[in-house]
C-alpha cells in the first residue's frame, strides 16, 4: 500500500518509501563499518521494527543475527506509565554479543528507556540504538540514539510500521493522518 491509496486519510505525505530505503542504505553502510567482524545481533522490537528489520538486515553487507522481543506498556494510557511488561523475551543469550536494538519509532523515550536497562543487565558486549523515526518533541527521558532515520513532528503519523488501530503499517511511505480517521 502507498499513500496514493489511502490519500483521503492523509494530509501531508512525510517520507517516501524511495527516502526512507536511501536513509537505510546510509545506515547499513555505517553499521557494516562499526561492526565489521563483530557478528552484531539485532534486537527488533514488535510489532512495528519489523518493517526496519526486514530492509535494514538486508541492506547489510555484513552477517548479522535477528531476534525479538514483544513488550506491552503497564497501565493506564498507552505508553504513558514507563513501565514495560515483556510479552516475548529473546531466544538468544546476550552475553558477550554486540546488539544493536531496532526500533520503528522512540514517542516519549520510555519504553526503550526501560528496554536498554533491562538489556544492559544482562551483560552484552556493547549496546547501541537504532531507530527509524523519533518524535524529538515527544521525548521525555533522554535517549542515546546512534543510528537515527529521521526526525518527525509531534502529530498522528502512520506508515511503515506506524499503525492507528493496527491499520498503515503496510502503508510504505510516511505520512500525517487526517484527524476525520481516529477523532
Ligand atoms: C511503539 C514503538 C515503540 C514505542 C515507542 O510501539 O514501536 O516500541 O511505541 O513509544 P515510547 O517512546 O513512547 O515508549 P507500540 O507500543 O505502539 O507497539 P507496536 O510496535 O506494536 O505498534
Amino acid at each position: 500500500m502507498d499513500a496514493a491509496d489511502v490519500a483521503a486519510d492523509l494530509t501531508e505525505v512525510l517520507y517516501t518509501s524511495d527516502q526512507i530505503a536511501g536513509r537505510l542504505t546510509e545506515i547499513a553502510a555505517q553499521i557494516d563499518q562499526d561492526y565489521a567482524d563483530k557478528d552484531p545481533l539485532l534486537v527488533g522490537v514488535l510489532n512495528g521494527a519489523v518493517m526496519v528489520m526486514a530492509d535494514l538486515t538486508r541492506a547489510l553487507h555484513i552477517h548479522c543475527a535477528m531476534d525479538w522481543m514483544a513488550v506491552s506498556s503497564y497501565g493506564m494510557g498507552t505508553h504513558s506509565s514507563g513501565v514495560v511488561r515483556i510479552l516475548k523475551d529473546l531466544s538468544t543469550d546476550l552475553v558477550g554479543r554486540h546488539v544493536i536494538v531496532v526500533e520503528d519509532i522512540i514517542d516519549t523515550g520510555l519504553t526503550l528507556s526501560y528496554l536498554m536497562q533491562n538489556l544492559a543487565s544482562r551483560n552484552p558486549a556493547s549496546l547501541k540504538i537504532m531507530t527509524m523515526f523519533r518524535k524529538p518533541d515527544a521525548l521525555k527521558i533522554d535517549i542515546d540514539v546512534t543510528y537515527l532515520g529521521f526526525d518527525l513532528p509531534n502529530q498522528f503519523v502512520v506508515g511503515y510500521g506506524l499503525d492507528y488501530a493496527g491499520r498503515y503499517r503496510n502503508l510504505t511511505d510516511v505520512g500525517i493522518l487526517a484527524e476525520h480517521v481516529y477523532s
